[in-house]
C-alpha cells in the first residue's frame, strides 16, 4: 500500500451546462418583472468542503441560465449565521428560500422566520426537522447511498469471515447522517450476524445485529449509536477517532479490515490513520461526493469507492420547483419524507457508485477534470 498523501486542491468543472431547468413562459414573465428584487435565496452549510462549492456552482449556472435572480450564502458551520443569512435574503425580497441546514433542528427557527414572511421553503439535500415551516424537499437517495456503501464492503470481502469492520458516521445534527447509516446497516446487519464481519469499534450497535434500524422509529437508538462513531463531518475529528480506535484495538482486530466512512473528506482522513498502522495490512474504505482528491485516493488505492451525487441534477430539480412556485403552480414531487411533524413532499435523485473501474464516468460527463485527479489513468 502506498503511503502517499494526495493534495486536496479543488477544481470544479461543472456539468451544469448539460443539465438545465425547463422554464415556463409564466416564470419567464415573472423573472422579467421581478423589479430588481432577488427571487431565490440559497443558504448552504459551508465553503470549507468541496461538496458545497459544487452545489454553489450548479445553482449559479442553472438558476442564472433559467433567468432567475439568486444569491448563495454560506453558514460556515453556524446556525446563528444561517439565521442571519436567511433574514438578509428575506430583506432582499426573495420569494423562495432553498436551504441546506447546518443543524436539522436548529434550522427550524430560520425557516419559520421565512414562512412568516411569506417565503416558500425548499429543504435542499438535508431535511429540516421538527417544524411544519417547510414546503418541499429535494434530495439524493440518501438511503441508497448507505446501502451502496455497505454492499461494497460486503462484496469486497465475499466468502470471508471475521473481517474487522470499523463504522463511522456523519454529524448527528445532520438528518442525512442517520439515513446514510440506516441504509448501510440495512445490509451490513445480516453480514455481521452471519459472521462475515466483526464490528471493531462500536459496542452500541451490538443489540441491533441482525436487525434493521428505521430512521424515524429508531431515531433515539440511532442517535446513541452515531454518538459513539461520529466524525461530525470533520476531517480532524475523523482522523483522531480512527487513531483512537486503532490504539484501543490489538492486532486481532486489524489485518485486512473494512471501513464504513460516511463521505470523501472523512474517508481520506480515516484512510490516512489506517494506512499509518503497521498492523493493518489492507483496508477497504467507502466514501461519497466524488471529490477530486478522493478520486486521486481511488487511483492510488487508498480509497475504494465513492458515490457520485451529481449536484447539477439536484440544482436542476430545485430550479424546476422554483419555476413552478414562481408560476403559481404546485411543483411535481415523487415521494414524501417525514420530518417529525409533517410529511414533506419530496423529489429524490439517484446516485452512482464510482470505483477505479468506472472512474472515467464523472470525467467524461464533465463533472470533474482528469487533470485535477492525481494519478488518473491515461
Ligand atoms: C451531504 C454529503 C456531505 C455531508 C458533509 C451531507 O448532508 O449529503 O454529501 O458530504 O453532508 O457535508
Amino acid at each position: 500500500m502506498k503511503k502517499k498523501i494526495i493534495s486536496t486542491a479543488l477544481s470544479i468543472t461543472m456539468a451544469a451546462s448539460l443539465v438545465g431547468c425547463a422554464v415556463s413562459p409564466d416564470a419567464e414573465e415573472n423573472a422579467a418583472t421581478g423589479e430588481g428584487e432577488l427571487q431565490v435565496g440559497i443558504v448552504l452549510p459551508t465553503r470549507d468542503e468541496p461538496r458545497w462549492i459544487q452545489d454553489e456552482a450548479s445553482f449559479t449556472s442553472i438558476l442564472g441560465d433559467a433567468g432567475f435572480t439568486s444569491e448563495v450564502l454560506f453558514s460556515q458551520g453556524s446556525s446563528a449565521t444561517e439565521l442571519t443569512n436567511v433574514e438578509s435574503l428575506i430583506e432582499k425580497g426573495i420569494d423562495v428560500l432553498v436551504i441546506c441546514a447546518q443543524d436539522a433542528t436548529a434550522a427550524a427557527q430560520a425557516v419559520e422566520v421565512a414562512h412568516a414572511a411569506g417565503v416558500q421553503v425548499i429543504c435542499y439535500d438535508r431535511l429540516i426537522t421538527d417544524t411544519d415551516a417547510v414546503d418541499y424537499y429535494v434530495t439524493f437517495n440518501s438511503f441508497d447511498v448507505g446501502v451502496q456503501q455497505g454492499q461494497y464492503l460486503i462484496d469486497a470481502y465475499a466468502g470471508q469471515t471475521g473481517v474487522p469492520l470499523y463504522l463511522y458516521s456523519g454529524a448527528t445534527t445532520d438528518n442525512n447522517a442517520f439515513i446514510f447509516f440506516a441504509g448501510a446497516w440495512s445490509v451490513l446487519s445480516d453480514a455481521v450476524a452471519s459472521g462475515q464481519f466483526t464490528v471493531a469499534n462500536c459496542d452500541a450497535i451490538a443489540p441491533y445485529i441482525g436487525q434493521t434500524l428505521d430512521v424515524t422509529a429508531d431515531h433515539e437508538a440511532l442517535a446513541d449509536i452515531l454518538g459513539t462513531i461520529t466524525t461530525n463531518w470533520d476531517f480532524n475529528t475523523a482522523k483522531s477517532l480512527a487513531e483512537a480506535n486503532l490504539v484501543a484495538n490489538d492486532a486481532s482486530l486489524k489485518g485486512d479490515v473494512a471501513i464504513l466512512a460516511p463521505n470523501d473528506g472523512t474517508a481520506r482522513a480515516i484512510a490516512d490513520a489506517f494506512n499509518a498502522d503497521a498492523d493493518v495490512s489492507s483496508f477497504v474504505v467507502t466514501g461519497q461526493d466524488c471529490e477530486t482528491a478522493s478520486l486521486g485516493y481511488i487511483c492510488s488505492g487508498l480509497q475504494s469507492m465513492t458515490i457520485w451525487k451529481n449536484t447539477a441534477e439536484l440544482a436542476s430539480t430545485t430550479c424546476d420547483m422554483v419555476n413552478a412556485i414562481l408560476s403559481g403552480n404546485a411543483p411535481a414531487t415523487s415521494t414524501t419524507y417525514n420530518n417529525g411533524v409533517i410529511e414533506v413532499p419530496s423529489n429524490e435523485t439517484a446516485v452512482t457508485v464510482i470505483t477505479i473501474d468506472n472512474i472515467s464516468e464523472p470525467v467524461d460527463a464533465g463533472y470533474v477534470s482528469a487533470s485535477d485527479i492525481e494519478g488518473y489513468p491515461g
